[in-house]
């Protein structure tokens, strides 16, 4: 990690054998449906999505409650994502000003990408905000040369800017995106994406996670 991001409030884990897990399937299933919606096929790109095709369930957050579809508290892949997002809580030290086992989703959505997409640099919040607190993102299909993840430092107050090129290499860290893994950031880091260059798409679930004060 870059010397800028040292210390960051960053964290990734990834879900052992994710690819070989059978509980997998019941996700891509239920994942494809959703995007499947008309609400969501005939809805044009985020505005954050550029350079190719996206789709996104971001509008529909407020009917669409991801953990709750997905019943996080059951499944054994949910749970391990909700015990990592806790980890990644107290590794950030909300713990000291928050009660962290009270967890309430913002907004909750699934992503895709296709060919020639990227995500241009963005925060979910600025600082002083009551909500969210972070991000969560698991990526759940991650074909070879995926657009992947990258973090900006960047102490601006802008919540939208341009594509990640734009930004000197040694302001950027970036994390590879792949199946099974989970990454979890303070919600105010400017990040984005570089382009998804696959014909098959890439999709992860985006949980914007606030905690109760204590
Ligand atoms: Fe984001």
């Amino acid at each position: 990690m870059g010397e800028a991001f040292k210390g960051a409030n960053i964290a990734v884990f990834d879900f052992p054998e994710f690819e070989t897990y059978p509980g997998c399937a019941r996700w891509d299933e239920t994942l494809e449906q959703l995007l499947a919606l008309p609400q969501v096929s005939e809805q044009n790109n985020v505005p954050d999505a550029k350079g190719g095709r996206a789709l996104s369930t971001v509008h529909l957050s407020d009917k669409l409650n991801i953990p709750k579809i997905l019943n996080f508290t059951q499944d054994p892949l949910g749970r391990w994502l909700l015990t990592n997002v806790l980890y990644a809580a107290a590794d950030f030290g909300l713990d000291k000003t928050r009660d962290i086992k009270k967890m309430k989703f913002h907004r909750t959505w699934v992503n895709r990408m296709t060919k020639g997409c990227d995500a241009v640099a963005h925060r979910h919040a600025a600082p002083g905000w009551n909500i969210p607190h972070m991000v969560a993102i698991f990526y759940t299909q991650v074909p070879e040369n995926s657009a992947d993840l990258v973090f900006i430092d960047d102490n601006s107050e802008v919540m939208r800017a341009g594509s990640i090129c734009e930004y000197p290499a040694d302001k950027t860290h970036l994390i590879q995106a792949k199946a099974g893994r989970l990454v979890c950031h303070d919600a105010c880091i400017l990040h984005g994406t570089t382009p998804h260059l696959n014909d098959l798409p890439r999709t992860c679930i985006i949980l914007e996670i606030g905690f109760a004060p204590k």
